[in-house]
C-alpha cells in the first residue's frame, strides 16, 4: 500500500477504489514449484509465483473467506513462460455453500497434491461429499473427477497450461457471529466472489492475467455461483451489497463461465426434482410421499411453460411434457453413445448385457426415459427436495436443510424460501419474510438470463452435469443453457454418462476450451 500507491491508484482510469487500500502487491509473492498430472496422465513440472490471501475487500466482515490466492506460472517443463497475459481461471472452491477459505492453501489447488492423485482431505472430491469435507473450506470444490476415477485439480491443470490461476474464498452460509447472526447467507457468496472479480479488474495491469479474459469455474453449489457470477456481471442489483464490504468500485463482469452440476434455480427445484426423479424409490427402498411429489411436479409444468424457452438442437419450446424426450435426444443419447463409442467392442457387449433398457444399433444408444429411470435407481432426496417442510433439529448434519440455511437472516438459521413449503409448514395464510423475493434474484442465474436480460453477463457457458446425478433435476442445467443459448450465446453444455455428482470427465477439453475461447 502506501501513499504514493493509493494516490496512482485513485487517478488512474478504472483504477483501485477511492479508498486506495486495494491496490495489489505484485512484490509480495513467493515461487513454489509443484508436479501436475495432467488430463491426459502426463505429468508437468510447473515453477510458479504465488501471491497467498490477499484481502479483497476494504471492509471485510471476514479475512479468512475475503481472501484469494494468485497463481502465475513461470516455468513449465523448464521452459521460461510469460503468462502476464493469459486468460485467468477464477476457480471457485464452494461447495455445499458452506463457507469456502483459500486463506491457509499452501499452493495452488490448495496446495499439496502434487501429482494431482487425491484430493486434500482423502475425498474423491469434496462437492461429492460437501457435509464431510467442505467445512474447512479450502478445498476441491475445484478438484475434477476423471473417468477412471482419478482426480485432478482444476486449478493445477490451468497453471500446467500456462494461464493464471485465481482462487477467491468466499462466506458460506454456516458462519455466525457472537451475537448469533447469520453473515454468511444469501447473498454473501455471491457479493464475495464478485468482490474478488472487482479486486481484480481495479487491479488491471498490476495483477498477472488479462482482466479481460475471466474463466470462472465451480462445481455444485460452487457450480451454481459460476453460473450466477456470469449470468450476473455487472447487474447493479449488488451495489449495496458490494459497497457495504467495501469492493473495489470496478467491473464485476466475468468473460466466460464454466458451471459444473450446478445447484441452482433453487426456488423452482423442487417441483423440478418430482418432475425428474419422482417416483424413482429413495436408497432406503420407501418411496418419496406420491401425493407431496405431485402436487410440486405440477409446480413444474407452470414453471416451465413460463420460461418459454426453445430447446438446443433446432428442439421446440420446452414444456413439462416434451422436457423427457429433449434430454433424451439432446443429451442423454448421445451421452451414451459417446460413452459406449470409446469401449472396446468386448466392453461394450458386456455393458449393453448388462444393460439390456440401452439399444445400440451399432453407432448410436437409444432408450426410454422410463428405461433411463429405473436404471439410474435411487434418488438422492426426499420430497421436498430443498425447501423442507420442517426444519432440521439436528445441526451436526449440515447438509440437510443447506438451502434453507442459505435463505437464512439474522438469528434465524432456517427460512423457507417457498410459499408452498412455507405454507405446508405454517399455515396457508403465512407470507414468505419480506425480503426473500429479492434474495432469491440475487442468487439465480435465470433472474438475469430470462425475467431481465443482462447486458453485462459473460458471453460463453460451459456446462457439465452427470446423468446420474440426483442432487438436483437433470432440467437445471439444461434450462440455463436453453436460457443462454437463446439469447444467442456460446454454450457447451454435455451430460457424462452414468456419472454422479461433482464430475469433471473432460477437464482437459475444458482447459483447451478456455484458450479457444480468450481467442
Ligand atoms: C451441493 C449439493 C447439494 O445436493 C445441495 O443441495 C447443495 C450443494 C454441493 O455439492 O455443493
Amino acid at each position: 500500500g502506501g501513499i504514493a500507491l493509493t494516490a496512482r491508484a485513485e487517478n488512474e482510469k478504472g483504477g483501485a477504489t477511492a479508498s486506495g487500500a486495494l491496490v495489489f502487491d505484485k512484490d509480495a509473492s513467493t515461487t513454489l514449484t509443484t508436479t501436475v498430472t495432467d488430463a491426459a496422465g502426463d505429468e508437468h513440472e510447473v515453477t510458479y509465483r504465488f501471491w497467498k490471501a490477499v484481502t479483497y475487500v476494504a471492509k471485510p466482515v471476514d479475512e479468512k473467506y475475503q481472501s484469494l490466492n494468485i497463481s502465475l506460472p513461470v516455468t513449465i517443463d523448464g521452459k521460461a513462460v510469460d503468462a502476464t497475459g493469459a486468460p485467468i481461471l477464477f476457480a471457485n472452491s464452494v461447495g455445499g455453500y458452506l463457507p469456502a477459505s483459500v486463506a491457509e492453501a499452501t499452493g495452488v489447488g490448495g496446495g499439496g497434491m502434487g501429482g494431482g492423485g487425491t484430493a486434500p482431505g482423502g475425498a474423491p472430491s469434496a462437492s461429492a461429499a460437501p457435509s464431510a469435507s467442505a467445512t474447512s473450506g479450502t478445498e476441491s470444490g475445484s478438484s475434477a473427477q476423471l473417468a477412471g476415477g482419478r482426480t485432478v485439480s482444476l486449478p493445477q491443470l490451468g497453471l500446467a497450461a500456462g494461464y493464471v490461476v485465481v482462487e477467491p474464498g468466499a462466506r458460506g452460509r454456516t458462519l455466525k457471529n457472537s451475537a448469533g447472526e447469520y453473515y454468511g447467507t444469501a447473498p454473501a457468496a455471491i457479493v464475495d466472489l464478485k468482490a474478488a472479480v472487482r479486486y481484480l479488474r481495479a487491479n488491471k495491469g498490476r495483477v498477472p492475467g488479462d482482466t479481460d479474459r475471466i474463466f470462472s469455474t465451480g462445481t455444485s453449489a460452487g457450480g451454481a455461483l459460476s453460473a450466477l457470477l456470469g449470468a450476473s456481471g455487472d447487474s447493479p442489483l449488488y451495489d449495496a451489497y458490494l459497497k457495504e464490504i467495501g469492493a473495489a468500485d470496478a467491473s464485476d463482469a466475468v468473460f466466460a463461465t464454466g458451471a459444473w452440476c450446478p445447484i441452482t434455480d433453487l426456488e423452482h427445484a423442487d417441483g423440478a426434482y418430482e418432475w425428474n426423479w419422482g417416483t424413482n424409490k429413495l436408497s432406503t427402498g420407501a418411496q418419496a410421499d406420491q401425493t407431496v411429489s405431485r402436487e410440486l411436479k405440477s409446480q413444474f409444468a407452470e414453471y416451465q411453460a413460463g420460461l418459454k424457452l426453445r430447446g438446443l438442437g433446432g428442439f421446440g419450446t420446452l414444456n413439462a411434457r416434451n422436457y423427457d424426450d429433449y434430454l433424451l435426444k439432446t443429451y442423454l443419447w448421445p451421452s451414451a453413445t459417446r460413452y459406449l463409442a470409446a469401449l472396446s467392442d468386448a466392453d461394450r457387449a458386456t455393458y449393453l448385457a448388462k444393460h439390456a433398457f440401452i439399444t445400440w444399433d451399432g453407432e448410436k444408444a437409444t432408450f426410454t426415459w422410463a428405461g433411463f429411470l429405473t436404471h439410474v435407481g435411487a434418488r438422492k432426496k426426499d420430497a421436498p427436495a430443498f425447501d423442507l417442510f420442517t426444519f432440521p433439529t439436528d445441526s451436526s448434519d449440515t447438509m440437510s436443510g443447506d438451502i434453507n440455511n442459505e435463505f437464512g437472516a439474522g438469528t434465524e438459521q432456517y427460512r423457507h424460501f417457498t410459499l408452498h413449503s412455507l405454507r405446508e409448514d405454517k399455515g396457508s395464510s403465512a407470507r414468505l419474510a419480506s425480503d426473500i423475493p429479492e434474495k432469491l434474484r440475487l442468487m439465480n442465474p435465470m433472474y438475469h438470463l430470462v425475467d431481465r436480460v443482462n447486458p453485462g453477463r459473460s458471453r460463453h457457458w460451459w456446462i457439465r452435469l452427470g446423468s446420474a446425478d440426483s442432487d438436483t433435476s437433470l432440467t437445471v442445467s439444461a434450462n440455463l443453457a436453453a436460457a443462454a443459448h437463446q439469447l444467442g450465446d456460446d454454450v457447451s453444455h454435455r451430460y457424462y454418462w452414468d456419472a454422479g455428482h461433482g464430475a469433471n470427465e473432460d477437464a482437459g477439453d475444458f482447459i483447451e476450451w478456455v484458450a479457444k475461447t480468450a481467442g
